[in-house]
């Protein structure tokens, strides 16, 4: 399946609060089908032209419960100083440890699953080590992450448990102060 903007489930639909379960490894070919479609996405998502042709919203990550796979499935694309892509197709990942100093990203944060703006400061560990198999090397892997690509590793991760990033803005202080927290521009 190709996935467009419309296959995407939004928040006012409950379905997406579902939990997402492991799948067996070794992957089958559904599952593996699952994160390639889920990898092209995100992959695609981002080129103006294809976005347009396709119907898709940018964007970094996304996991299999916001197309209605209850699955512990995710894809990632982001690129580096040097604009080269960093990406993970994983399987299962799981935060395996985490700094105690709290991460945020300065702009805030954006969901395909959520279309209403949601103000205030979605703090995380800043730093996290990640254990999942990635379809892209085909093996279990460690991913010790910090800066952008911990925030992004951790709401995806959060989407396998039905939260969504504005669950965790303050709900009487959104923009409640942290100050030992990194801010990431
Ligand atoms: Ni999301």
């Amino acid at each position: 399946m190709k996935i467009n903007y419309g296959h995407i489930l939004k928040d006012h639909d409950d379905t997406i609060r579902q939990k997402s379960k492991k799948v067996d490894l070794p992957l089958s070919e559904e599952n593996r089908q699952t994160l390639n479609n889920l990898l092209t996405y995100v992959r695609n998502s981002t080129d103006p032209e294809l976005s347009e042709k396709e119907n898709l919203r940018p964007a970094v990550g996304i996991a299999a419960p916001q197309i209605g796979i209850f699955k512990q499935l995710l894809a990632v694309v982001i690129h580096d100083e040097n604009g080269n892509p960093i990406e993970y197709a994983l399987a299962n990942p799981r935060i395996v440890s985490h700094s105690v100093q709290n991460a945020y990203l300065k702009s805030g944060e954006g969901c395909l699953s959520v279309e209403d703006v949601h103000e205030g400061y979605v703090y995380r560990h800043a730093r996290i080590c990640v254990k999942g198999y990635d379809l892209l090397v085909d093996k279990e892997i460690t991913i010790q992450a910090e800066g952008f690509l911990a925030i992004v590793l951790q709401h995806e991760i959060d989407h396998f448990n039905g939260i969504l990033f504005y669950d965790r803005i303050h709900k009487d202080d959104p923009w409640k102060e942290d100050p030992k927290a990194v801010v990431i521009e």
